[in-house]
Parts: structure tokens; sequence; C-alpha cells
């Protein structure tokens, strides 16, 4: 049975079987033609968390796959009315993936332990795999295949930051972080990718303009995520000089995209000109939401490919 919790769940090969199941899903949604590929699956969502893009895609694509979804309110009662395992061994004989967001990592590693049925990470506080496979689908779509010239990050080293590391280092392109230091990746995740993309070429500054210099795509999220907020004012103060403005942009090189993961704090981490400028990107990233979703779901409950 395959589980999605990190991008390390993941080989190469098995992220490009995903995204040609989900190139070839969108280019038939394009034609009009929806393919019943999960008719009568279903999907159970279970959010801890507030979420626009990752329910909705979700849905919306299963719905177009021929299955159907259920999005579980509080009253289901994850962790508050009885045991994560009683709770994951009865829900999983309903339905057949579960795409749960949480605000700790291990429930939903706990859930995928206990769950007689595939289990998706739809964001904890350490990982955002879904966001960081539809963004390298993102700019493949873009730039076709990779080069030497990294992504650059700018911000928090947080959920995104490290699944998009850890798929940076499957897919071969390199990555460069502006982070403050307080904020960069702990020697524990470090060291998870040493072992698990120890072909990773991560470069780590402070400097957010030596950071976009050579970038391909400049990328940045908010500075306080959710279940941070008490935080939020002490990390504006540190995170002040990372805004990625026009002045930032005009660092980096002139087909350089730009990304988010949204939902973005307008004015916080990137100001109106860039987010609604010619090199963003962020509205095709949020679409490419679903398609790569579709790929995920059909690769999970279908068996397909390696
Ligand atoms: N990017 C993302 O996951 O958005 P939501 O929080 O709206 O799902
Ligand atoms: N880092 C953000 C991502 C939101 C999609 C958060 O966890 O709130």
């Amino acid at each position: 049975m395959r589980h999605l919790i990190t991008l390390a769940d993941l080989t190469t090969p098995q992220i490009e079987r995903i995204f040609q199941i989900a190139r070839q899903l969108e280019d038939a949604l394009d034609q009009g033609r929806r393919q019943p590929l999960l008719a009568g699956r279903v999907m159970a969502l279970v959010f801890e968390k507030p979420s626009l893009r990752t329910r909705v895609s979700f849905e919306a694509g299963m719905a177009q796959l021929g299955g159907s979804s259920l999005a579980l309110g509080s009253e289901a009662g994850l962790g508050t009315r009885e045991s994560l395992a009683d709770f994951a061994r009865v829900l999983s004989q309903y339905v057949d993936v579960i795409v749960a967001r949480t605000k700790r990592h291990d429930v939903v590693t706990n859930l995928a332990r206990h769950a007689a049925c595939p289990v998706i990470n739809g964001l904890t506080d350490y990982a955002h795999p879904c966001q960081a496979l539809a963004d390298l689908y993102t700019l493949r779509g873009w730039f076709g295949t990779f080069g030497s010239r990294p992504l650059a990050w700018i911000g928090d080293g947080n959920n995104v930051a490290r699944s998009l590391a850890l798929g940076c280092g499957k897919l071969r392109l390199p990555m460069v972080m502006a982070t403050p230091e307080p904020y960069q990746f702990d020697p524990s995740f470090l060291e998870t990718l040493r072992r698990e993309v120890p072909q990773l070429e991560l470069t780590v500054t402070t400097d957010p303009g030596e950071a976009v210099r050579d970038a391909i795509a400049v990328y940045t999220d908010v500075w306080a995520s959710m279940g941070q907020e008490a935080e939020a004012e002490k990390r504006r103060r540190a995170f002040g000089p990372y805004q990625v403005n026009a002045e930032l942009m005009s660092r980096a090189p002139r087909d350089a995209v730009f990304m988010h993961c949204l939902p973005a704090r307008r004015g916080e981490e990137v100001t109106d000109e860039v987010i609604d400028g010619p090199q963003s990107i962020v509205l095709r990233q949020a679409a490419n939401r679903m398609h790569l979703q579709k790929g995920i779901l059909v690769w999970i409950l279908n068996g397909e490919g390696p």
C-alpha cells in the first residue's frame, strides 16, 4: 500500500510517473474529456487547519475522476473522541484514501501507520508534499528540463521549503535559500536531506540578492505559517529584509518566474507589483495543484507504474 507523507516516500521514477499521469489528465481535461478512472472510489478529507486550494483541488479532482469525497468536520473527532489508531482503523474501512491536514506531523504518520488505506499528507507543520510536487510539475511545464540554475527560496525554512528541498533533490534542481539564521533548516532535517537526497545541491545564505542572481524561480511563502500567529510580530522583524519586491526581482534573470504557494500576505513577504506582475506564475501553480493531485490519486489507488 502506498502512502504520501513526505517526498522521501517517492523515488524519482515514481515522481516522473505521477507527472506523466497528471499531464495526460490535464491534456484530456483541456480537450473536455474527464476520464472516470476512479469511479466508485471514496476519499475522506480530515482537515485540522483552514484550506482553500488543497481541499477544493482534491475534491474537484476526485469528482472529475468519477469518485466522491467526504470532508469530515470536527464532529468526526480526530484525536478527541477515541484513539488515533481506532479513528484510522475505522475510517479506512469506509473509504479508499484519506487526505489529512493536521497541526502535528506525527498525527499524519500515525494515521498512515494504522489505516488500512493510503494516507496523503495535505500539509503538516513539517511537510507539504502535494504543494512541492505541483510546484515542480509547474516548473517542468514552464522550462522543460532543469539545468544548473537554481530555485531560490526566500524566507522561512518551513514545511513548503522542506518539501521543495526533497523534491529538488529527487529531480536534480539546485536550490538556494536566503533565510535568516534562526529560521534555516535544523540539523536533523539537514541530516534527512543528506540521507534521502545526497545529490541535492543546496546553498544557504542570508543574502536574498545573492540567492536570486542566477535563479529560474524566486519562491517565497508567508513569514508566519498557520499555528505560528503568536510569533507574527517577531517574524515580521526578522524577515523584513527578505521581502520579494520589484527591487529584488530586478536582481534575478529576466526569465525567472515568481512563485508562491498561496495564501499570500501581500505587503509582507511579497508586494502586489511582484505577485501581480508579468513574472508571476502563482495562479498556474494553484491550478496545477488539481492536475498533480489527480495524478497522485490515480497512481496511489490504481497502483500505476513504478
Ligand atoms: N497552498 C495551499 O496549500 O493552500 P491552502 O492552504 O488554501 O490549501
Ligand atoms: N507555510 C504555510 C503554507 C500554507 C499553504 C503554512 O503552513 O501556513
